[in-house]
């Protein structure tokens, strides 16, 4: 096992034996091409599959071969994937620069199991939470939590970022066919006012419920955020403060802050400081996701949840599939080079699932130190990009099949709709299948020729191919099949931060930039003139600028 937590240096990686025999598998089998490995192995397809909490994966489309998966396998327990895994899911402290446990697995433990960490059981707690969430979501739908004037409320807007945000708005979407659609959901999270402008256009002060969600309660952009909705509320209502209190409800860790805002704490929602915010949409931070699907059905999404923390914790690592992707990671990363991940899609719902996955994986496994201090030395965390399918197909696709730069990808799809409308699902999944089959096989010089092709052409018009891609296919998008989709990403990125020996759960590198915002922000409105030589001469010379340039409406 090359990780540690206890400061002392350890072996990287990258000088371990298994490492090094993946180097020279790579350095073997070269850049041998899908069209030849699936030509010498007959039941390639059968065997490349593996299937977990409703999940299907076929990664018979990479650039692998029988003897690729051990030598991968092999390294993950060198790492010591499996400690690291029963040590997250005991409640250690895994989470080293910030000393904390990472136990969002313990937020979809059913009531009646038990998880003791540091003596105390903590599931108790978080089945009390998702009870007072279920409760105040049940009067919410139902009218029985009415507004200061009485009103029902149709309108709700959280108002968070990041972790606070992405989750539950990416699951709000993608379970849309599901949700109450007597009410409209927004979402605000940028701190340019246009978002919050837009949000709340339409609607009417009377009707509305805030979900201010911050785990810390100090985030400049959700609390400049809060403050502009509680002012337009108030002033909606003919200058009612009193109605703050029908109007507003918070999530976070931190009842001070909370209270300080105007916020009655018993209207709060509390999650723990072992949930990280990219980890917490399962938290109370799901809570405008569960006024939107009803507390039955996300429940269904923590069942979802818990499925697939049963296989990662359970199934055979060369069967596992959040291990197998990131393997597959590892494999392209840091030994052949593609530094750019996308996934896919095929699926409107899901649009937003690709910025989900960005803080999830970027943020996570973004990291240039092992957990012993030292740099590393080898990739770590791929960029994550994409968006749904088949809108990238007239984008960027043509980069992905014809340029220079290989981006293996996840294409996830489902055999059914959630809505059966014509034949559009089965043009869907058809351009999933074929887009997977073109990257993999593409199509050669002499099969453009014999298609008849003018010579000047030929040449532009061939395709590589041996582009890899996974695909993942649920029977239907369900909140118990997104609660396994989500879970299997965050698994995916546990295993490859381990093997990479980082922190997956701090976020040290988002610091810097707020803590000089917040100094620049006075920079730009104070009347008196910066100081001189307080920032390098680019920057300088933007402020003053934007000073000359800034004209503020009275
Ligand atoms: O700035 C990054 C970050 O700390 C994320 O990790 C987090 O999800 C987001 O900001 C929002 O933080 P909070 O929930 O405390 O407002």
């Amino acid at each position: 096992m090359t990780s540690t937590t206890s400061g002392t240096p350890s072996t990287p990686i990258d000088q371990t034996p298994e490492w090094a025999a993946l180097a020279a598998h790579h350095a073997a089998i070269g850049n041998r091409h899908l069209r030849e490995l699936f030509a010498s192995d007959p039941t390639r397809a059968q065997a490349f599959t593996a299937e977990g909490a409703g999940l299907f994966l076929d990664y018979s489309k990479h650039r692998i071969t029988r003897e690729t998966l051990p030598l991968l396998l092999a390294l993950a327990r060198a790492a010591g994937v499996e400690e690291r895994r029963a040590a997250m899911f005991r409640g250690d402290r895994i989470n080293v620069t910030e000393n904390r446990s990472v136990l969002h697995t313990a937020l979809r433990l059913p009531p009646g199991e038990h998880l003791v960490v540091e003596g105390t059981d903590v599931v108790p707690g978080v089945n009390a939470v998702l009870d007072k969430m279920a409760a105040f979501a049940d009067r919410v739908r139902s009218g029985a939590w009415a507004g200061h004037t009485g009103l029902r409320i149709r309108n709700v807007v959280n108002i968070g970022i990041g972790g606070s945000d992405l989750g539950p708005a990416m699951a709000t979407e993608a379970l849309r066919h599901y949700s109450e659609r007597s009410m409209r959901f927004r979402f605000v999270s940028n701190v340019d006012g246009a978002d919050m402008r837009e949000a709340l256009i339409d609607l009417e002060p009377a009707e509305t419920l805030f979900i201010v969600s911050s785990k810390t309660f100090t985030t400049l952009e959700t609390l400049t955020n809060a403050r502009t909705a509680r002012d337009w509320l108030v002033t909606g209502l003919d200058g009612a403060t009193e109605a703050v209190a029908k109007h507003f409800v918070a999530v976070s860790t931190n009842a001070e802050q909370v209270r300080a805002f105007g916020i009655d704490t018993a209207n709060m929602f509390e999650f723990w400081d072992w949930v990280g915010g990219r980890y917490s949409m399962d938290a109370a931070i799901g809570l405008s996701l569960m006024v939107a699907i009803g507390p039955d059905d996300f429940r269904e999404v923590l069942a979802g949840f818990r499925a697939m923390d049963a296989h990662f914790q359970t199934a055979p690592l060369d069967q596992n599939l959040p291990v197998l992707m990131a393997l597959l990671g590892i494999w392209y990363g840091n030994f052949l080079g593609f530094d750019t991940h996308a996934v896919l899609p095929y699926s409107q719902e899901l649009a937003r699932f690709p910025a989900y996955l960005q803080q999830l994986d970027m943020e996570s496994n973004g990291k240039s130190v092992r957990l012993d201090g030292s740099r590393v030395t080898y990739a770590t965390g791929p960029i994550v990009w994409g968006t749904a399918g088949t809108n990238g197909q007239h984008a960027y696709y043509q980069l992905l099949h014809q340029g220079t730069r290989i981006v293996p990808a996840d294409l996830i799809g489902f055999v059914n709709p959630t809505t059966e409308i014509g034949d559009h699902h089965d043009l869907l999944v058809a351009n999933l299948l074929a887009q997977a089959e073109a990257f993999a096989f593409g199509k050669t010089r002499d099969e453009v020729v014999a298609s008849g092709v003018v010579p000047q052409q030929v040449d532009a018009r061939v395709f590589e191919g041996n582009r890899p891609t996974s695909v993942l296919l649920a029977p239907r998008l369900t909140p118990r099949v997104l609660g396994a989709l989500v879970a299997l990403y965050e698994h995916k990125v546990f295993v490859q931060g381990v093997i990479w020996d980082i922190d997956s759960f701090d976020q040290w590198g988002v610091e810097l930039g707020k803590v000089l915002a917040t100094r620049i922000a006075a920079e730009l409105t104070s009347p008196a003139e910066p100081v001189a030589n307080a920032h390098d001469s680019s920057t300088a010379a933007l402020i003053a600028r934007f000073r000359a340039g800034r004209v503020r409406e009275s």
